[in-house]
């Protein structure tokens, strides 16, 4: 029933104890996942995953925090993006949030990191999974630049766990994205993210939990699972007055529209 389009499996809080985690999930009928990549070191253990269960699917990148690990080539990403069950490229981005005392312009690096990413989903058509923070404007100027939008016959993708502005929602929408909504909009300080969640169509929408962080209430603090995206769906469900069937199964079109995917054979 519902889909959990963005979680950290391979991290050491879930990497143990992956067949609870598995449990957990059919309890909560959380159908399916995608496993995220935030380094190349990291990929082997995503891919895993993926192939030995058939509701998981991976991606292939490197997060914009990660230095002192490899460096993507294009010629890696796109030999990664060819393996089975890698449906999408990231996450990639920038985060000018932590700059450890640099300045946004000593951040080049980043934004190099991040055209390559986005060269390498253009060149293999996967979608995009987006991490910004504290860079909108960057985030958007460079997915211009190297057209990595559906609205300029790019791959497209999703701004994952979304917490900027509606002007930046607006923006991601008509570059061609969808907007995917994590635990962060349970929270009770949330009610600018709620007003965003509101106006996003919702054939645009994804929801996540980017587990093992950002429990959604009742969970906020301890450690998140895939298990608890319906949390989310309820969030959204009531921002938009509508059910939460319904938000479980337009997020769960979305997801397969968006990977290309097949629709389930059963859908609950
Ligand atoms: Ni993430």
């Amino acid at each position: 029933m519902y889909v959990d389009s963005h979680c950290h499996l391979t991290f050491p809080e879930l990497q143990g104890r992956i067949e609870a985690v598995r449990a957990e999930m059919a309890a909560a009928r959380v159908d399916r996942a995608l496993v995220i990549c935030t380094t190349l070191e990291e990929f082997a253990s995503v891919h895993a995953l993926a192939l030995r269960y058939d509701n998981f699917w991976a991606s292939a990148g490197v997060h914009p925090d990660n230095e002192g690990v490899e460096e993507p080539t294009l010629e890696r990403l796109l030999a990664l993006a060819r393996e089975p069950r890698v449906v999408a490229i990231g996450e990639t981005g920038l985060d000018y949030y932590r700059l450890n005392g640099r300045s946004v312009a000593d951040m080049a690096w980043q934004r190099e990191r991040f055209r390559v990413h986005i060269r390498a989903a253009r060149a293999s058509q996967l979608p995009l999974v987006i991490h910004t923070r504290s860079a909108s404007a960057d985030t958007l100027d460079i997915l211009r630049e190297e057209q990595g939008g559906a609205a300029a016959g790019g791959p497209g993708g999703v701004f994952h766990c979304f917490t900027e502005t509606a002007e930046v929602a607006r923006a991601a929408l008509d570059l061609g994205f969808m907007i995917s909504f994590s635990g962060i909009l349970t929270f009770r300080n949330a009610e600018d993210l709620r007003e965003v969640a509101r106006f996003v169509p919702l054939d645009r929408c994804l929801i996540e939990t980017d587990s093992p962080y950002l429990a959604p209430v009742p969970y906020r603090g301890k450690t998140n699972s895939p298990a608890y995206v319906p949390h989310v769906a309820a969030q959204v469900a009531q921002v938009k007055g509508l059910s939460v069937e319904q938000v479980a199964e337009a997020t769960s079109r979305n997801f397969e529209r968006l990977f290309r995917l097949p629709q389930p054979e059963t859908t609950p």
